[in-house]
């Protein structure tokens, strides 16, 4: 039998929650006559009585505040991730290890997180000596690189709108400040994303800006540690996107940029007409007046 007190922080299994069907975090309220009054982590009240006290266990004090690496969870469960990556968040720390694996909750806004300075703070440090964040697993892979003069490769996955296309910038971002000489190469491998991204990019209604198309980049490396080289591939567009695209979805950016920046004898040339001409495009024009 669990005596609970106030204060204590329990998981509750409510197996009338439909969308997530896994325990959610909660702390007592108040233990009296019997019947326990919880709060839980969305602020919602549930009173308790003794039949149903099976529904609630302790919460192991791992998972109360939260850790950097999910590894140290006493309750190392689909919840307690779940509720460890939830709490971060809400303190605006979007990054969490699970070991060397590196997760990523999308912040939606602009975080202050990626300057010059904390390019510095993430540079040659061990993974775990600094807060997780990208750029320490760029730094992990960038010295290993270097120390034991192998390839290394990150593999960055997760749903459309998770993040992938971001994370992968930040990742040359930090690659190209580290890597010592700023050349005409390492610029070339930053002003490649504009273009793949006009080409290959479009408003789904997932993310206004979604890959439709998989990349894989080779970065090269001198023996002094810089960049000297870049290739990236680019595979399975979705190529039926040109011609038709799902409701409120769109074409790729490309189409847009060429409505606004050609001039009418280029348009000519391609069979491109006014933007007004476009059913999808006058219909914006018109609600926008
Ligand atoms: N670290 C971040 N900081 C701020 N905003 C972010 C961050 N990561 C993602 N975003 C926001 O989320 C949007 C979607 O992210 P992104 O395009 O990287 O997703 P994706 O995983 O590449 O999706 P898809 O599979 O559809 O290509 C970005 O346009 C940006 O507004
Ligand atoms: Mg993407």
């Amino acid at each position: 039998m669990v005596i609970l007190q106030q204060g204590d922080y329990v998981w509750m299994d409510l197996r009338t929650r439909r969308e997530f069907e896994v325990p959610i975090g909660a702390v007592v309220k108040l233990c009296d006559s019997g019947q326990i009054q919880v709060i839980d982590d969305e602020g919602n009240e549930h009173w308790v009585s003794p039949q149903n006290a099976g529904h609630i266990k302790p919460m192991h004090p791992t998972s109360i505040h939260g850790v950097e690496d999910m590894i140290r969870l006493g309750d190392l469960n689909e919840a307690g991730i779940l509720r460890n990556l939830l709490i971060r968040y809400r303190e605006r720390l979007i990054y969490t290890y699970t070991g060397s694996i590196l997760v990523a909750v999308n912040p939606y806004q602009l975080l202050p997180i990626y300057s010059p300075d904390q390019i510095r703070l993430y540079t040659n440090k061990k993974i775990g000596e600094m807060p997780p964040h990208i750029f320490a697993i760029a730094d992990n892979c960038y010295f290993n690189m270097q120390r034991n003069n192998k390839d290394q490769c990150c593999i960055i996955s997760g749903e459309s709108g998770a993040g992938k296309t971001e994370s992968t910038k930040l990742i040359l971002q930090f690659l190209a400040a580290i890597s010592g000489q700023h050349s005409w190469i390492e610029q070339q491998v930053l002003e490649a994303n504009p273009i793949l991204e006009a080409f290959g990019n479009a408003k789904t209604i997932r993310n206004d800006n979604s890959s439709r198309f998989g990349k894989y980049i080779d970065i090269h490396f001198n023996k002094r540690g810089a960049i000297e080289g870049a290739k990236i591939e680019q595979y399975l567009l979705e190529k039926s996107r040109v011609c038709r695209q799902a409701q409120e979805e769109r074409n790729y950016h490309i189409f847009y940029c060429m409505l606004k920046g050609m001039s009418s004898e280029q348009k000519k040339m391609l069979g491109l007409k006014k933007a007004t001409d476009y059913n999808y495009l006058s219909m914006e024009v018109l609600s926008d007046n």
